[in-house]
């Protein structure tokens, strides 16, 4: 029997043939605003206490993405949280950590952090 290792001439494998068991979908801005306000440093930060919480990519766990621009710039570096549908603005490191523990890992919004709109 041939294996296979290709699928229209891409690489394939078979865990990518399934949808991950998460239970959040969390999405960090890295669009050119949010990443001039820090974005890069705080993925590094978000993958690190995920990792720290063996909770990241693992069923029941975080899948993390990072997007191109959410729109509410002004407000960011923004992330967003689903199936609960919350709209972070995460300002700095202390922020990322207390979002996760207390959110990611915890299971309780952190209603501080919350993106209210700007009148
Ligand atoms: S660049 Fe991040 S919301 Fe626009």
């Amino acid at each position: 029997m041939t294996e296979i290792t290709k699928i229209d001439g891409v690489d394939f494998h078979p865990d990518w043939s399934r949808m991950p068991d998460h239970a959040r979908h969390v999405f960090l801005c890295t669009g050119p605003r949010c990443t001039q306000r820090g974005a890069l440093q705080l993925w590094k930060t978000l993958r690190r206490r995920l990792l720290e919480h063996e909770h990241i990519e693992v069923p029941g766990g975080v899948l993390l993405t990072r997007t191109h621009c959410q729109f509410p710039c002004n407000l960011g570096p923004v992330l967003t949280v689903y199936p609960e549908r919350c709209w972070y603005g995460v300002r700095n490191k202390a922020d990322v950590l207390r979002l996760v523990d207390v959110h990611l890992v915890g299971g309780d919004v952190v209603q501080d952090l919350l993106i209210k709109d700007l009148p």
